[in-house]
């Protein structure tokens, strides 16, 4: 990991109330997903690593599990314990996952919404096998942008090809499927194969059309909808 990206991952508690309006959120679907797939272990309590402002903390622990959070940045925490104070079994705790000390517990569970790239991975993977208890499952998931307007991609794509310029790779624009293996969290995917700590892997991809988010973010993202792909795994 650069000096560059250890920089960088603390950038979101700059604005951390600004961080919070500008996400959007993730679908029930992919919770009852990650539950689905947890269940032979028993999901509670869960671990969430890199919770930042708690949006798929509140999702979770609204379906009853309750969560063990593991935040770096105390500012991003702040919103995290205002937004879910009237949940049930949420609590939190400021570390780095690197550093982070279970002192004996072991979880069900281990998630992470958009976190996981910020984690060490010269430890992650090996620090994630310790958390989990026997038959625990990993879910690891991103969002990812797509245009969902047809008309504006067939402008765009039409300009491309008038002026003979290849869509660059994993672009709005770009309509190749983008598999695990392939895509954005190829480097994730090869990685936690490569460690042989895990089996059963998956990645799933839903794809839906959250609500806008009422910062600022909404008069770029007009024509944009999500796609979350969890990234899923289970402990020997
Ligand atoms: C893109 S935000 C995602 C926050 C939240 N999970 C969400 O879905 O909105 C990344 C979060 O990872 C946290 N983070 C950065 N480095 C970390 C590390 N080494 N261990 C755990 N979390 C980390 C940041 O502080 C930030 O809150």
């Amino acid at each position: 990991m650069t000096d560059r990206t250890r920089e960088r991952r603390h950038a979101f508690g700059e604005d951390p109330e600004q961080y919070d309006a500008g996400r959007i959120g993730y679908p029930v679907q992919l919770v009852e997903d990650v539950l689905d797939f947890a269940a032979g272990a028993g999901t509670a309590p869960a671990l969430e690593v890199g919770a930042g402002t708690g949006t798929a903390t509140a999702a979770f622990a609204r379906r009853g599990v309750p969560v063990t959070c593991v935040e770096p940045d105390a500012r991003m925490a702040r919103v995290l314990s205002l937004k879910c104070a009237g949940l049930p079994g949420v609590s939190v705790e400021i570390a780095g996952f690197e550093t982070w000390q279970p002192g004996g517990r072991r979880y069900g569970l281990l998630f992470c919404a958009q976190a996981w790239h910020w984690v060490d991975p010269a430890v992650r993977w090996t620090r994630a096998v310790a958390a989990l208890r026997p038959g625990g499952a990993l879910a690891l998931f991103w969002n990812h942008w797509f245009l969902d307007d047809e008309e504006l991609v067939r402008q765009l794509t039409g300009a491309h090809a008038r002026r003979e310029v290849e869509i660059p790779r994993h672009t709005l624009l770009d309509p190749r499927p983008r598999p695990a293996h392939r895509g954005f969290e190829a480097r994730q995917w090869r990685e936690m194969e490569a460690h042989g700590g895990f089996t059963d892997l998956d990645a799933l991809r839903g794809r839906d059309r959250p609500a806008p988010p009422p910062a600022p973010l909404v008069g770029r993202t007009p024509c944009a909808c999500g796609r979350r792909r969890p990234l899923l795994a289970l402990s020997p």
